[in-house]
């Protein structure tokens, strides 16, 4: 039996992490969860939101399940999710955007990826004060991160029958660092003939995906632009209650949705489940359990297209009654 690790986090995280177990389980799949507990309820204990024994669980399992964790603000206390991505290498966030049954969106048939370089860019974190009046941030693209991000890119478009991939990039500006990502894109492109590729400057993309967001398949971004470009795209299908995401490295891989540990409705059995099942759906996917995404996709697909939702989508259902209509789907 697959030793998976699982984070069920805080705020909302322990709902719906019930939720998608329980969803899994009843799909016949056994998964046998190594949980992990991470964030703010630790620290007392711990005193650190990421205790080692969580990293060495993920290296050892290779493979982990995260629900959201509170960072608390200005106690010192680094973000778990940067503590983990930097601590694994976990170089690739990948966040699938495809519209969901039912969900009211401005456009139909939205099915895209973004596939973000997690690991430099801005996010180094190499910062300086010059004077009082003067901070200097300062970016950091090098040909080795920006290649393998591509060939991640690349990579997953021929894995997963897709046709384009496109690099986004202001090389029109900063030529020497976005200029240096086109070429590494370019050089890494040559090993795939059959995909199409495209280049297009951040801002164009913009107005592009709010336009016609089904002009795009995969998109390869550095950092900060795939930071950003990302939540506009998890905007596109519905918002955070159907976002998911993973950040993926050479060894380890952890799936989690994009959204927060959603305080305001902790504990009210109200949190959507969505965005932590789509994760999971990936994440079965990335370890071969095709048919078992599959069989849970299609139940979660049918339930929204009866209409059963969530309240954040507009629907009458709590945690537990939208987890028991996709598990009757199952059959
Ligand atoms: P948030 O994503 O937790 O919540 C924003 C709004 O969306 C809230 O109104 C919330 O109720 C709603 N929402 C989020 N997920 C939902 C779901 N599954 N179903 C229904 N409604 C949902 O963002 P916020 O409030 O900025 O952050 C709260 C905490 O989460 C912070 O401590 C932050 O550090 C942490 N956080 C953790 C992340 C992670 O662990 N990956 C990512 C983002 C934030």
């Amino acid at each position: 039996m697959r030793t998976i690790t699982l984070i069920n986090g805080d705020g909302i995280g322990p709902e719906i992490s019930e939720s998608v177990v329980k969803i899994i389980k009843a799909s016949g799949l056994d998964i046998n969860w190594d949980i992990q507990t991470a964030g703010a309820d630790v620290i007392a204990q711990e005193g650190t939101p990421l205790p080692q024994r969580v990293l060495d669980s993920i290296k050892k399992n290779k493979v982990a399940l995260k629900a959201p964790v509170t960072t608390p603000i200005g106690k010192g206390f680094r973000s778990v999710n940067v503590q983990l991505r930097k601590s694994l290498d976990l170089y690739a966030n990948l966040r699938p955007c495809k519209n969901l049954p039912n969900v009211e969106t401005r456009f139909k048939s939205v099915d895209l990826v973004v596939v973000r370089e997690n690991t430099e860019d801005l996010y180094a974190g190499v910062e300086e004060q010059i004077d009082e009046n003067t901070a200097h941030s300062i970016k950091i693209i090098t040909r080795a991160a920006s290649e393998r991000i591509c060939k991640f890119a690349f990579e997953y478009a021929v894995k997963n029958n897709r046709k384009e991939v496109c690099a986004v990039s202001k090389a029109n500006i900063m030529k020497l660092s976005d200029g240096l990502f086109l070429e590494a894109f370019r050089h890494v492109a040559k090993n795939y003939p059959d995909i199409k590729t495209r280049e297009i400057l951040v801002d164009n993309l913009c107005m592009q995906l709010v336009q016609d967001p089904t002009r795009f398949d995969v998109l390869v971004l550095p950092n900060l632009y795939g930071d950003i470009v990302s939540d506009l795209t998890a905007g596109l299908i519905g918002g955070l209650g159907v976002a998911q995401g993973a950040n993926i490295g050479l060894d380890c891989a952890v799936f989690e949705p994009v959204h927060g540990s959603a305080p305001d409705i902790k504990g009210q059995n109200k949190a959507n489940p969505t965005a932590l099942l789509l994760s999971a759906i990936e994440m079965l996917k990335y370890i071969g359990e095709n048919n078992y995404a599959k069989k849970i996709e299609n139940a979660l697909y049918k339930t929204l297209s009866q209409g059963c939702k969530t309240a954040d989508l507009g629907g009458d259902l709590s945690t537990s009654e939208f987890t028991d209509k996709i598990i009757e789907n199952l059959y």
